[in-house]
């Protein structure tokens, strides 16, 4: 069992002020007279009774009873246990752990997972920027439009068209191979019974990801010439780190501009996020390609209210911005969805148009439920019954989402105003239709195809 040091715990306690770790995590934490408030990041509450206590070095929450010192916290909120919540921090102070009785288990170790992310991609982005191997990645990148402020601000790298590029280095550094094989930087191969690995990322223009504190969790790597065979975009592949449906891209230098505003805007790829950065949109993230879950909805709430959907104007992503929606509605956020002009993604409208192109669009967003509306009156003939009725309800299972009966008055009146229906006929039927059909019962399907990439069939 690896051991920290008692004197090493106490050192790392002494250095990390409460206050600032939780504020690190949980930026809407306010000074309150002599305490510090925000809403509790353990249990669901709309006043805040979560308390952070500058003198005694401790946090409270009045509402569910958590509560400890600045390691309990890291050890809650990080779901980890007590010896990695001590090397989170030690890594932010800067106190180096030698261990009694030796490291800790290796390639199960999260600490030695974001320490090798780190390393890939410093080593990632040195390739690009200095490598002769990365002159292709650089006119790539330079072609698109990336400059090098911007290739900087988000260590955009290069994986050098090697079997063992970084694996070789990272070998020399003093990792194992199965330690790239658990963070999904290896791939393990098997030949005559003997395991060898190789790089998971060969030839490619590297995105870091990062979790909402910045840290590198993962990557995404995109093929510079479309001759290429192989995928346009190879991602990390679920990990310890790495859960691709709790992170979005970019959140990290997103979410400062999200509490502000106390809105994110949600677009697909992370060019389109970075586009917006770079224009000044900086309350922007990306989902990736993947589906919206009910983890990305809950980070977001943490601190926003309001969601604005860019999506594609194809079948597909019209389908995913109604499944997105009803998810984010069931979580009280407020949802209003962007239809861009056919074939342009946020990246190829900015270029073409400015940043103002994409403003106005987001400013003059409808909201979920009149996009709905407008969708399915194209598909439906509003003349007939059976084409009304589907019409309503699909408004109803939208509706029916949101659990505050304060904002789903509104959305009945809307709805009502809408459809031409009374308001009273509306919510009958949404009554009757909760009663057939309770919303924790209820599922969203599973689209079809790539399980990690519901749009695309593969
Ligand atoms: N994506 C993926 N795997 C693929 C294709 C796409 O993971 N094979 C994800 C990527 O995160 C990508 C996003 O889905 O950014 C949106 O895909 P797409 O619209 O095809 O790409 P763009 O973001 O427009 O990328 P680019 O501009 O580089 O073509
Ligand atoms: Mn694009």
């Amino acid at each position: 069992m690896a051991m920290i040091p008692k004197e090493t715990i106490e050192e790392i306690r002494a250095r990390c002020n409460i206050v600032e770790v939780v504020g690190a995590y949980l930026p809407e934490l306010r000074r309150r007279g002599s305490t510090y408030k925000c809403n509790c990041p353990f249990h669901k509450e709309k006043t805040p009774s979560f308390t952070v206590n500058d003198a005694r070095q401790i946090f409270h929450c009045f509402g569910c009873g958590a509560g400890g010192d600045v390691f309990r916290f890291v050890m809650d909120y990080e779901k980890v246990d007590f010896v990695t919540a001590v090397s989170v921090l030690a890594e932010r102070v800067g106190v180096e752990i030698v261990y009694e009785g030796g490291q800790p288990e290796k390639s199960g170790n999260k600490d030695v997972l974001y320490k090798l992310h780190t390393d890939a991609a410093a080593f990632y982005h040195r390739m690009l920027l200095d490598s002769a191997e990365g002159a292709e990645a650089r006119r790539y990148l330079e072609e698109r439009d990336l400059p090098v402020e911007i290739i900087k601000e988000f260590q955009i790298g290069f994986a050098p068209n090697e079997w063992e590029g970084l694996l070789g280095r990272a070998l020399k550094k003093g990792y194992e191979a199965e330690q790239l094989e658990a963070a999904g930087l290896a791939v393990p191969s098997e030949r005559g019974g003997k395991v060898s690995h190789y790089d998971r990322f060969r030839n490619r223009v590297m995105f870091p990801i990062c979790d909402q504190m910045g840290r590198v969790i993962g990557f995404s790597g995109r093929i510079m010439n479309k001759a290429e065979k192989g995928a346009k975009y190879v991602n990390s592949p679920e990990t310890l780190l790495f859960r691709k449906n709790r992170v979005l891209f970019a959140f990290d230098k997103a979410r400062k501009a999200i509490v502000d505003e106390r809105r994110a805007i949600v677009v697909e790829g992370q060019i389109d996020a970075i586009r917006c950065h770079q224009a000044g949109l900086h309350n922007v993230v990306a989902s990736q390609g993947t589906a919206l879950t009910e983890n990305h909805a809950r980070l977001i709430k943490r601190y926003a209210d309001e969601v604005i959907l860019v999506l594609d104007a194809d079948a597909a992503g019209l389908k995913a911005a109604l499944s997105s929606s009803e998810i984010f509605i069931a979580h009280e956020l407020s949802v209003r969805v962007v239809t861009l002009p056919e074939k342009e993604d946020p990246d190829s409208l900015i270029k073409k148009e400015g940043a103002k192109a994409l403003t106005d669009l987001v400013e003059t967003a409808p909201g979920a439920l009149d996009f709905l509306v407008d969708l399915m009156g194209k598909q439906e003939d509003m003349n007939t019954e059976a084409g009304r009725m589907r019409v309503v309800q699909s408004v109803l299972n939208l509706i029916r989402q949101c659990p505050s009966a304060a904002r789903r008055d509104p959305m009945i009146n809307r709805a009502a105003d809408l459809l031409n229906i009374s308001p009273l006929a509306l919510s009958q039927d949404l009554r009757r239709n909760q009663a057939q059909q309770r919303p924790a019962q209820r599922r969203i399907p599973a689209p079809a195809g790539d399980p990690d990439h519901p749009r695309r069939r593969v």
